[in-house]
């Protein structure tokens, strides 16, 4: 018997090499490198048999390329739109990564339906036609113009596209999808990658649009987005608790658009359902008197909301060593807001088990967090609340110093349209700062200046 030729993969990065390395030379990544069996003359062949339709190129002056560009594709859906930058480029390859079972079937499913007389063709790998089916009445959406077909096979799938000449694909998921020309069972780093650049070869050539579904594992991905997105033109991130309803698009990688936009969905009974407004959402449960807990105007992505961090301080039990953990928000810079607090502000907070949790299950990056973050902890240990009619945003540096953050006025107006008549802000912010607002503003230059306003 022939001998298989294999080949080694960085499960990291997706660097090949023709030896194991202990780490990667690519990503430095140790232990990362995995075994996958290769047909002796893939490499060769498969450029010209598994391609869509070989077009010959031609090299061309700059002159002499059109420019005019295809309108894009309106999703029906907000949140997705502005997540891609203004709808979906034609050609263009997107990549839609999450855990299993976040809603990344029913994200792709709705919009589809949701998209009139564009035909689309959904190729599923996981799923019965009867599941989805059963999915659909439960989104309660009907379009003839969707096709369903289940098929992991690329050739196969090709074959359908071919036959029906649908204006947009849904492939669900691409760690389902194999080539025969492989020997690597599905899911493989070299399957995956040699699946999502033969579809990617499919939509620059022919124009339609694709989007991919991928898997990522709690533990980082093996032959997962990771691999692929060096490979597709889009990436998002579809994100979320799954014991809360909230779930995020985010954008990771766009070559069509911004990389900080956001997209904020509600988990329903019936699909996925927009939020348009995160604050009002978030800011639901009335807390009047109750201490720690503290609302910040923060941005994410480019949009302002305002959200309700808590906090809960309490004696170290039995006197062994005290407990620090953070839902929502990094626990590395709690403790070091912690550090800010018994240095610069003198309060000890040593022998104390500090609770930290952002309200929604939503994950927050924002570091103008800080100053609600550092406030709710200082509420929860003196017991006095903080006014509910107050928001705070802000950094906070090192040295106890509250340092300025990005779209001030966009944060001010929007506390002042959810109703709050105060908000404290960093004093640098102010520079030249002119507004019309009539909501307080409550400049402060170090934290103890803010708590002697808060408390
Ligand atoms: P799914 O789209 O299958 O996740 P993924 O494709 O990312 O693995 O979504 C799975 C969860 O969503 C499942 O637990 C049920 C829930 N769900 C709803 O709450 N409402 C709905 O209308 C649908 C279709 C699913
Ligand atoms: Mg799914």
């Amino acid at each position: 018997m022939a001998k298989l030729k294999t080949t080694y993969f960085c499960s990291n990065c997706g660097n090949e090499s023709p030896k194991w390395m202990g780490r990667c030379p690519a990503c430095g990544e140790w232990g990362s490198m995995v075994e996958e069996v290769v047909r002796k003359e893939s490499a060769s062949k498969m450029g010209d048999t598994r391609s869509f339709e070989s077009v010959k190129s031609h090299p061309q002056t700059l002159g002499e390329i059109r420019a005019e560009q295809e309108p894009r594709i309106d999703m029906h859906d907000e949140e997705f739109n502005r997540v891609l930058g203004g709808g979906l480029v034609p050609a263009s390859l997107v990549l839609i990564g999450g855990e299993p079972g976040i809603g990344k079937s029913t994200l792709v499913l709705q919009t589809m339906l949701k998209l009139g007389d564009i035909r689309t063709l959904y190729v599923s790998g996981e799923e019965s036609a009867r599941q989805l089916k059963l999915r659909a009445d439960r989104l309660g959406i009907t379009n003839e113009n969707c096709l369903i077909v289940c098929e992991t096979n690329l050739d196969e799938i090709f074959k359908h596209i071919r036959n029906t000449s649908p204006q947009l694909v849904i492939i669900d998921s691409i760690q389902t999808v194999y080539s025969e020309l492989l020997e690597s069972s599905p899911g493989s780093i070299s399957q995956v990658r040699e699946c999502a650049a033969s579809v990617l070869k499919f939509a620059k050539q022919s124009g339609t649009p694709v989007i991919l579904i991928g898997h990522i594992t709690k533990e980082g991905s093996i032959a997962g987005p990771k691999v692929l997105e060096h490979i597709v033109d889009t990436v998002l991130q579809f994100e979320g608790d799954q014991h809360y309803m909230y779930r995020i698009l985010r954008s990771i990688k766009n070559r069509f658009g911004s990389t900080s936009e956001l997209g904020i969905y509600e988990m329903t009974p019936s699909g996925l359902r927009e939020v348009s407004n995160p604050s009002e959402l978030l800011l639901t449960q009335n807390h009047e008197g109750l201490s720690g807990a503290v609302i910040s105007a923060v941005i994410e992505g480019v949009r302002p909301f305002l959200i309700e961090t808590q906090a809960l301080v309490s004696t170290a039990a039995y006197g062994g060593n005290p407990q620090r953990s953070a839902t929502g928000f990094d626990i590395r810079r709690m403790n070091m807001l912690l550090a800010v607090l018994e240095k610069r502000a003198g309060f000890k907070l040593a022998q104390k088990d500090v609770f930290l949790n952002i309200a929604g299950g939503l994950r927050v990056n924002d570091p103008g967090m800080d100053l609600a973050v550092i406030s709710s902890i200082l509420s929860s240990s003196l017991d006095m609340a903080v006014e509910r009619e107050t928001c705070l945003t802000g950094e906070v540096g090192l040295s106890g110093e509250i340092r300025p953050v990005n779209r001030i006025e966009q944060r001010i107006t929007e506390a002042e349209k959810l109703g709050f008549s105060r908000i404290v802000v960093p004093a640098n912010n102010l520079k030249g700062f002119k507004s019309k607002v009539k909501i307080e503003i409550e400049p402060v230059k170090k934290v103890s200046d803010a708590f002697r306003m808060l408390f």
